[in-house]
């Protein structure tokens, strides 16, 4: 038999072979059968060594065609049954549109979270870098180069947790100013924020905690002004609690500040009439500030004649309570999910 007539045997057989396939399972095995290692069509060739040069190719040429017929019918075969298997799957998995979708439940921020991230993000467009600070503090900082030293008695106000004589739990963010200060060698201006946590001996009520967030606020430079501190302090006002707000200054006393104020805002629920927010004042203070004390400037290497300062110190939890008009600050500790996924939804900003 030449060549020729194996291959038409083969073709007839791979008719008959083709017509009883059934599945998908059913063409591997005869794509092995025909186009396997050891398959009908490499068997054509196996005698091709004892062939003369002329034969080979010819008989190279045939037997390839032929592997190229077999491949195209087997291939059509297939995908003819994976269409016909696809419908068949897709007429058994009935879809019943009318059922109601699985919901599955979407973490909220804590209100705490949401607070610290927009005055971040506001400071950070417009130039701040945030750092942090840590928070078993060395006395040297959080008080002594805040021009603080031992027997002041400003340090009565911020009843600290002390772990030795002289490292306690930072009573405040302050420290990170001196810090920032200090490691900054070459004196260059400095802009930043720095949001962390604070401890002070306080017995916890609805307004008072033993720990809770601030977020201190730091700019040095020559010619820095107390106009570059109120202008900062009204954006912020602005975009915390809506663009009508304005702010005023008081003055007040901070040891590391000179001239020293407590910033209020006018008040977000009445507009300044008077209501039970603003206790019928028109004005919510909202946070610390003030020119930073050449004291400090000197102790931390930035020469006072040179370079002036301003400093902003904010509660996280007050801010979040009048925004939110949340009452109890032991409310943000709690951690009752439902309560405070609810302050999410306020805003609808997820
Ligand atoms: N550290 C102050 C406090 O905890 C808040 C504060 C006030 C920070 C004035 C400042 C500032 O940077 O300038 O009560």
């Amino acid at each position: 038999m030449n060549l020729e007539e194996k291959i038409e045997n083969l073709r007839q057989q791979l008719e008959a072979d083709l017509a009883i396939i059934n599945t998908t399972a059913d063409i591997g095995t005869l794509r092995v059968k025909y186009l396997g290692k050891k398959g009908l069509i490499t068997d054509l060739t196996k005698d091709m060594a004892t062939l003369s040069d002329e034969e080979k190719k010819k008989v190279g040429a045939l037997a390839n065609a032929f592997k190229g017929e077999v491949a195209g019918r087997i291939q059509v075969l297939e995908e003819m049954f994976k269409a016909k298997e696809l419908e068949e799957k897709l007429k058994k998995d009935k879809i019943d549109p009318t059922l109601p979708g699985r919901t599955f439940k979407i973490g909220s921020k804590h209100p705490l979270t949401k607070v610290r991230e927009e005055v971040e993000s506001l400071f950070v467009s417009m130039g701040y870098d945030v750092v942090s600070g840590p928070e078993v503090e060395e006395d040297h900082y959080n008080f002594e180069l805040l021009n603080l030293p031992k027997e002041h008695p400003a340090r009565d106000a911020q009843d600290s947790f002390y772990i030795t004589e002289e490292l306690l739990l930072r009573s405040q963010t302050s420290p990170v100013q001196a810090r920032t200060m200090l490691k900054n060698e070459k004196k260059e201006p400095i802009r930043i924020i720095c949001p962390g946590k604070v401890y002070r001996r306080d017995a916890d009520d609805a307004t008072h905690s033993h720990q809770f967030g601030q977020i201190e606020g730091l700019v040095v430079g020559e010619n820095i002004s107390l106009a570059d501190l109120k202008g900062t302090l009204d954006v912020f006002a602005k975009r915390l609690f809506g663009e009508e707000r304005t702010i005023r200054f008081r003055p007040s006393y901070f040891p590391f500040t000179e001239p020293s104020y407590e910033v209020d805002i006018s008040c977000f629920k009445c507009g300044g009439a008077g209501c039970n927010i603003c206790k019928n004042t028109g004005w919510i203070e909202i946070l610390g500030s003030g020119m930073v004390h050449p004291n400090v400037l000197n102790a931390c290497g930035y020469d006072a004649k040179k370079y002036t300062g301003f400093a902003f110190g904010i509660g996280i939890e007050r801010v979040a309570m009048l925004k939110y008009g949340i009452s109890d600050i032991r409310d943000l500790y709690t951690n009752d999910v439902r309560f405070l996924e609810t302050y999410d939804r306020v805003e609808g900003d997820k």
